[in-house]
């Protein structure tokens, strides 16, 4: 594991945004994993700025989203369709055919799961994958107790977590119960792993993640496993390390 530790959440974005632009000029048609969350909406917003400047094109990224809400039709404000539509889609003009999400409303969550799962497959391996982390140390939306060898898959969000991204929706009651997401199992099949987390209330996600015992408890903790992650971290998320 690469630990890069800055200073707070903008020189996170900015020096992940580094690695994912270089990646781009390197490969045009880099298949990228993306993820939602307040956590990488910086990097977001720097390679929007980037773009601007400097002309990087997106036209033959291909992205995986991590996962989505069960239950939200993929216009709903909340859902990570939406989300990635207005932060990051929309605004780097990545074709609609190379972007997918799983569908959170269809009449078949199973068979979403496989239907996902095998478009993943047909990218080939994910060059590369922005990871945030929960403060559960769920990543995706893999939940402690998921298994590290897991596929596309249905999950049951803790009430910690439903607490967590509650700030999106008008109450808690709003909030889905459960979620399809990217397994542990398809996430370390990625070629390279970028995970960034800022704050306090990761301090102690992190501190597991890097030093403490791997565990289907910690499900991030499976990454001092794989061969190419960077953490990018603030001082405030690494506070516990130290
Ligand atoms: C959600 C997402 C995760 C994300 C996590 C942390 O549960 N499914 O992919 O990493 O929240 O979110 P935030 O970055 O807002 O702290």
């Amino acid at each position: 594991m690469k630990i890069i530790v800055v200073e707070d959440y903008q020189e996170m974005s900015k020096k992940a945004a580094e690695i994912l632009i270089k990646k781009v000029h390197e490969n045009p048609s880099a298949v990228l994993g993306l993820a939602t969350g307040s956590t990488p909406v910086g990097l977001y917003n720097e390679l929007i700025e980037d773009r601007q400047k400097n002309g990087t094109s997106y036209k033959d990224i291909r992205t995986v989203n991590l996962d989505e809400y069960i239950g939200l039709p993929k216009e709903d404000k909340n859902s990570y369709f939406t989300f990635m539509c207005e932060h990051l889609f929309k605004p780097l003009e990545i074709p609609n055919d190379h972007t997918h999400i799983p569908k959170g409303n269809t009449t078949d969550h199973l068979e979403e799961c496989d239907r996902y799962e095998k478009i993943i497959e047909s990218l080939g391996q994910v060059d590369l994958q922005i990871l945030g982390i929960g403060s559960n140390g769920h990543i995706g939306f893999n939940e402690p107790g998921s298994s590290f060898t897991g596929n596309t898959h249905i999950i049951d969000l803790k009430e910690s977590t439903r607490q967590a991204n509650a700030r999106f929706f008008e109450s808690i009651d709003d909030v889905p119960k459960q979620a399809i997401t990217m397994g542990v199992g398809t996430i370390m099949k990625s070629r390279e792993i970028l995970l960034l987390a800022s704050g306090k209330a990761k301090a102690e996600a992190i501190r597991g993640t890097i030093h403490g015992e791997i565990t289907e408890e910690l499900p991030a903790s499976i990454l001092q496993t794989h061969p190419n992650v960077t953490i990018i971290v603030d001082k405030e998320a690494y506070s516990l390390c130290e």
